[in-house]
């Protein structure tokens, strides 16, 4: 039997972002609640559902100060319950965000952890001395600065790869990682199905060898986790892991190792950022790179002992259109063709909210607008060491966070009916034309390209299970691969650049399944529209 999961399409939810429902400018339980029949159109299996979790809100939730509570901004328990119920009846599952690396500095356990060197809690986070005064050692923060902070109250430093007030935890305490699973398998009995697990491949850390990702113990853990919570249970599991090789993603996700189903992977990320540097240093991105790393998880991954997940955004990265297409005059071609690449593609496909109606980048002119932590450490630190205002700006609105951040634009009301209320972060002033109620209305929007490859992958087992095979010689701008499963055979095209672009296969066309331009009529001497794009039964 093959799992749920490798026929699904998922939908991430930024709770803060998506639906205010009492007027206070912040996304909650209950505005999610009221949107699930508009998620059940556009078709998908499984919301992602970013946390919930009662949190201080240092990093939007990923600091967590109690992993069986809801915070009270995003509503109750009863109000989670009735999302997972009411999801339910939609065929749709909560998966839940986990977030074991670290916790808040506000958690039960931290608050303990920092009392004392013999507190019962100590050992559930990473202390060590000074060095000459100094920190343990060079480790740094996700989120600028070391990744030792000093803590007066006993003279030691503790350890956090994000902000300070999320320290990482000690996974080589046996204690906490079954408090860990005891809270998982809490979840679990609520019936949600499954979980996301944020930065998954830290957990193995070894900080007094400089080891951050990929530790030795990070495998073994993972097969602790499974063995005491999912295994032999119809739960989906993706592990955020942003140093994943195809050889790591497969043991990750082979079965017969009992981990997880499936890993997300940023390779294609790192594309337009300065080799070896930051992502905050920019480059332009070569397409040719895009496309070689796209196949390259196409075909190093042996699909029949492992799985993967296909995406274009999250909250952590920005809008595809803005970023590698153009969200102006090519708008809408440019996120078909994005959709229908990656949709096409082996793998569970995950979209972003948002990313149906073709949400771009929202630019800001001044820190001040700025919410995210990230952006902001980074800009004070580096205002500091000499670099440029506009420059740093620059970097902000191409790669920052808030970018994917912005509420979701439901309607051209005030607020894009995302809220009654003050929005707690700024809407993208394009709402006016780009928002659902337009999509909908609009046959030929962005929104049911999304639903008919949903529909399309559903419906055929050549989307899920067929074999990717890449057309050669096509050049940099033109990505063409087929799908093969038995005697099927499927085409798709892509034109990745804003060029005119010129193509000619021997395959007879048959039918011409989606497209983004008026459908093809014979695949001999194409020319490819700016950003045009396919998918053909062909012979
Ligand atoms: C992950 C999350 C990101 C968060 C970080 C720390 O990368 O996706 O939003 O800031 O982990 O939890
Ligand atoms: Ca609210």
């Amino acid at each position: 039997m093959t799992a749920w999961w490798k026929n699904a399409v998922v939908y991430q939810v930024y709770p803060k972002s998506f639906q205010d429902s009492n007027g206070d400018g912040i996304g909650d339980i209950k505005g999610i609640t009221s949107r699930l029949d508009y998620l059940a159109k556009l078709g998908i299996d499984a919301i992602w559902l970013s946390p919930v979790y009662k949190s201080p809100g240092i990093d939007n939730g990923y600091d967590i100060s109690d992993y069986e509570e809801i915070d009270p901004q995003y509503g109750t328990m009863e109000d989670m319950d009735e999302l997972i119920q009411e999801a339910k009846k939609r065929n749709i599952r909560i998966v839940m965000d986990l977030v074991v690396n670290h916790t808040s500095d506000k958690h039960k356990w931290f608050i303990e952890s920092r009392k004392s060197k013999d507190n019962p809690y100590r050992d559930y986070y990473i202390w060590r001395d000074p060095v000459e005064g100094h920190e343990p050692n060079e480790l740094t923060s996700a989120f600028s600065g070391s990744a030792w902070k000093f803590d007066k109250k006993t003279g030691q430093y503790y350890l956090h790869f994000f902000a300070d007030q999320q320290p990482d935890l000690n996974w080589k305490n046996p204690e906490l990682r079954q408090k860990i699973y005891d809270m998982m398998n809490f979840w679990i009995n609520k019936g949600i199905g499954g979980f996301r697990m944020d930065v998954i491949e830290l957990i193995g850390k070894d900080p007094d060898k400089m080891i951050r990702e990929n530790g030795p113990m990070l495998h073994p853990y993972l097969k602790e986790m499974n063995e005491h919570t999912f295994n032999g249970k119809d739960l989906m599991t993706v592990g955020e892991t942003w140093n994943a090789t195809p050889a790591i993603a497969e043991e990750y996700s082979d079965p017969a190792r009992k981990e997880l189903s499936m890993v997300f992977q940023f390779e294609n990320q790192s594309l337009d950022q300065q080799a070896g540097k930051e992502k905050w240093y920019l480059r332009k991105l070569d397409l040719g790179e895009l496309k070689k790393v796209l196949v390259k998880w196409q075909t190093q991954i042996d699909f029949n002992h492992a799985w993967n997940s296909l995406f274009w955004e999250n909250h952590d990265i920005p809008r595809v259109i803005s970023r590698w297409g153009n969200d102006k005059e090519y708008r809408v071609q440019s996120a078909k063709m994005f959709a229908i690449v990656l949709h096409m593609m082996h793998g569970t496909p995950y979209i972003y909210n948002g990313e149906e109606i073709g949400m771009t980048n929202c630019p800001v002119k001044n820190i001040n607008e700025v919410e995210d932590i990230e952006s902001i450490n980074m800009y004070h630190e580096r205002l500091q060491k000499g670099y440029s205002k506009n420059e740093l700006l620059r970097s902000i609105n191409t790669k920052g966070r808030d970018n994917a951040r912005t509420p979701m634009q439901w309607s051209n009301k005030e607020n894009s009916g995302f809220t009654e209320g003050t929005p707690w972060l700024h809407v993208n002033p394009n709402y006016q034309n780009i928002n659902v109620q337009a999509a909908l209305g609009d046959p030929d929007s962005i929104f049911y390209t999304y639903q008919k490859l949903i529909k399309l992958r559903h419906e055929n087992p050549i989307v899920v299970d067929g074999d990717f095979k890449l057309i050669k010689n096509t050049g940099d701008n033109i990505l063409a691969y087929y799908r093969i499963l038995g005697n099927e055979k499927w085409l798709v095209v892509a034109n990745l650049s804003e060029n005119k672009e010129q193509l000619s296969l021997e395959d007879e066309l048959q039918k011409v399944l989606i497209s983004n331009y008026p459908p093809k009529s014979n695949l001999k001497n194409m020319t490819l529209e700016p950003y045009e794009a396919f998918s053909a039964i062909v012979k």
